[in-house]
Parts: structure tokens; sequence; C-alpha cells
């Protein structure tokens, strides 16, 4: 009875981020992306962290790879450096950071690891933003020309893309709260900023479809079930907030056309920039969708214009919360599912992102994270529950695969499986990614013991 069992076809990864492992900053010609400028900003980054030196998987690439091979990991999701491959952004190629790509994806084929490509995550080419960055339209078309050259080159062995990582959050916190980069405030032109990264999507789609005959592409969502804090009401911004956090990224996509609740807003935001095929460009076919779920979000009714809603922390007795701050909420998983299910026509989707951060310390030499497995075992147990009701869902990345540089929070905050020491870069698996190497041989988890 306790013996959760997934699907035979079912796939484990984990998934992680150029800019968060890679180090290696201006190695072998790459160019400075808008994170190397940022993390230099005063105050902008947890301990002045910077992501110069990261994990140093740049130069420790073969060994990762061995470590995941040798905890059985199925699959693994990571993300293109879009200035290693075009330092200013567009035109001139620079070889050896798409040879650096070429070499992970054997070392990973070789070792029966499954590539699932993120072509970005948000490590946009500093000079790209000095020329208007997602406020300008033509920088989703360069996206296309890098995203060309990239698929031309892997697509022969790679058979998953994910055009954009998670563009919820690189308008929200690059253009509304500014703790990512550009770090504007520009409520009013978000949409904008929505309207020209999901158009990079399009190109990303047409770049696969023109590359890689039988690739699959999607998109991955930032995606949070969205609650009310009056708990009992479906009220309007909640609603509101619901169609700018998750509608806004899949319908567009899916359904092709922008989410009613914020369709007046979207047009006139980008009164010169939308044209007329765009929607259609942007609805291209996609084969699957990707979900990066940690948390849900309790909304309050603000009197501003458009953003109507602001955050609000649960209160209620037993709520739990992770080193971020997020409430642990497994049933939003769930919902969420679902919701692909129901809303957007049961298209096949992964989890490509869902973990933890904790508060931990290695102890002589070991790292026994029962909480983190706990949380994985309750987020599991949801989402095997979607898939017996007939969610097409096809697989799941935890992130992350070791401790990285997370953001605007530097070191500080640990998601990994595998332990990274600061000082020595030493990898060492925690007791989790023991747990979820199991998982990974036996396709199942008991949900009572360890
Ligand atoms: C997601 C990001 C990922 C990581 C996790 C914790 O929003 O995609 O890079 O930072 O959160």
């Amino acid at each position: 009875m306790s013996e959760i069992k997934f699907p035979k076809d079912f796939i484990f990864g984990t998934a992680t981020a150029s800019y968060q492992i890679e180090g290696a900053i201006s190695s072998d010609g790459k160019g400075p992306s808008i994170w190397d400028e940022f993390v230099t900003r005063k105050g902008k980054i947890k301990n002045n962290d910077t992501g110069e030196i990261a994990c140093d998987h740049y130069n420790k690439m073969e060994d990762d790879v061995r470590l995941m091979s040798e905890l059985s990991y199925q699959a693994y999701r990571f993300s293109i450096s879009w200035p290693r491959i075009f330092p200013n952004g567009k035109k001139i190629l620079n070889q050896k950071g798409l040879d650096f790509y070429d070499r992970l994806v054997d070392i990973l084929l070789r070792k029966k690891i499954k590539p699932f490509v993120t072509l970005y995550h948000w490590d946009l080419p500093l000079a790209l933003e000095k020329e208007g960055g997602w406020l300008n339209r033509d920088t989703a078309k360069y996206f296309g020309d890098y995203s060309n050259v990239v698929i031309e080159k892997l697509g022969d062995r790679v058979s998953n893309w994910i055009t954009l990582n998670e563009p919820w959050i690189v308008m929200a916190c690059g253009y509304l709260l500014k703790v990512f980069p550009p770090a504007f405030f520009k409520p009013f032109s978000s949409m904008k900023v929505a309207h020209n990264l999901l158009l990079a999507h399009g190109f990303g789609v047409k770049a696969v479809r023109e590359n890689s005959k039988n690739s699959l592409v999607g998109i991955t969502n930032a995606m949070m079930p969205v609650y009310s804090n009056r708990m009992d009401k479906y009220d309007k911004s909640t609603k509101r907030a619901d169609a700018i956090v998750n509608k806004l990224w899949l319908d567009p996509i899916l359904k092709g056309e922008y989410p009613e609740e914020i369709r007046n807003e979207v047009y006139r935001q980008n009164k010169k920039n939308i044209q007329d095929d765009d929607l259609k460009f942007i609805s291209q076919k996609v084969d699957f969708v990707g979900i990066n779920n940690y948390s849900r979000l309790i909304v309050k009714p603000v009197p501003f214009p458009f953003y109507n809603f602001r955050p609000v922390n649960p209160k209620h007795p037993g709520v739990e919360f992770t080193s971020m701050g997020w409430e642990v909420f497994p049933q939003g998983i769930y919902e969420l599912l679902k919701r692909i299910k129901i809303e957007y026509g049961n298209i096949p989707c992964y989890i490509t992102e869902n973990g933890v951060a904790y508060n931990e310390n290695l102890e002589q030499g070991k790292l026994e994270d029962h909480n983190r497995i706990k949380f994985l075992k309750d987020y599991l147990f949801q989402v095997h529950k979607a898939i017996v009701e007939g969610v097409n869902i096809k697989g799941y990345f935890v992130w992350t695969f070791m401790d990285n540089f997370e953001w605007a929070e530097g070191f500080a905050k640990t998601f990994g499986l595998v332990h990274i020491d600061r000082n020595t870069l030493k990898r060492t698996p925690k007791l989790s990614a023991e747990w979820y190497s199991n998982l990974c041989k036996k396709n199942s988890f008991n949900y009572l013991d360890e």
C-alpha cells in the first residue's frame, strides 16, 4: 500500500542552470551576461556572492556527469549560456562555447543520461541588454538565431528542448521587483516584456522544427496555485494574479490568445509592439509543457492599477516554511497538474523543477537531510495521484543536482541533492541523493520508510 510506483517510461532526473553552476565566466571566449554585471552592483546579492566560480562545473563537467551516472539518475536538464555561444548576443559565434555543450551531450549519452536542454535560463548577453533587452522586440529574433545554431549542432543527439525557463520570473523579478537584472520597475511596460518573451519562445519552437525533425519542444513555466487570503472568495484580484502568474504563459501558446482578464492591458502596453501574426507564431504546436513548482501564492487585493494584488504569508496553524521562506504546499503540484489536464487538453507535461532549500551542514562528512526526503516524498505522492487520475505527466526533475548559486540569495540557500563545500568545491551526495538514486533504480518509493 505504501509503495508508490510510477509508470514504466516515467523519467526521473535533476535540473541545473548555466549561470548557477558553470563559473568560468570569461573562459574560452565567453561574453558577459546580465548576471555577470548584476552581481557587481552593491547590495543586490546576499554576502556579495557571485557566479564567477559557482560550482566550477565548466571545468568539472566530466566528474559531475560521472557522479550523476553513479547515482543512476536517468535524465539531466541543463541550460546553455547564450553568451558562451554568442559573446555579444549575435553574429559572431564562439565555437569553443558550443564545443563545451557538444562534449557535455556526448558524455551524458555515453552514460545513458537523457539530456533536456533549456535554451534560456536568464543569462542574457549583456550586449543585448544594452540594446533594450526584453523590452526590445529584436531580442526575440536574436534568440531565434542563437537557437538555430545550438540546435543545428546538438539536435542530432538532443531530443528534448525547452525554449525558456520561467518567463514569469524574468518579468516579475527583472521588471517589477528589481531583484534580478535588469532590476527595473516598469509595471506599465511589463506586458511588452511578456510579449517579447513569448515571441522568443515562438522563435525557439521554429528553430527546433527547422533543425531537428525528431525533437520535442516545450516551455518551462513557474506555476503556483493562487489563493485569496479571504479563503472563501475567488475575487477579482485573485483572478488577475492567476492570469498574470499562470495563464499569461500558457494561453497564448496553447490557445493562441491572451487571457481575458488581462487582454486589454496586454494590447494597451503593446500598441506599437504586437504585429498581426504574432499570436499565430507564438501558438505554434508544442509537444509538452514544463512546470516548475515549489509553493503556492496567497494574495490580497491592493488599490494599485493593473497589479491589484500583493502576496501575503500564510499563518494557519502547522504551516511549514523552507529556508527560502516558501510555504511547503504539496497539494499545489497536484492542483496544477489537474489544471493542465482540464484546461489545457491534457498536453504531455513534466515537472521540470521541484525541490527544497533547508539550512543544513555536513556533519562528520555526512548530510542526513531527512527533511528534504520528506519534502520530495510529499510532492511526489501528489504527482503520483495526478498520474493515477489520468494527467499526462512524463517525468520529474529535482531542483537541483548540486548546491549552487541561488541568484539573489547567493550560496546561502542550498537546494542540492549533492552538497558542495564552498572552499574546496568537493561534492558529497546527501542522504536525499541516495534516496533519489533508489527511486530511479526501482521506479518506486516507499512512503513510510526511507
Ligand atoms: C527557480 C529557478 C531555478 C532555481 C529555483 C530555486 O525559479 O528556475 O533557477 O533558482 O527556482
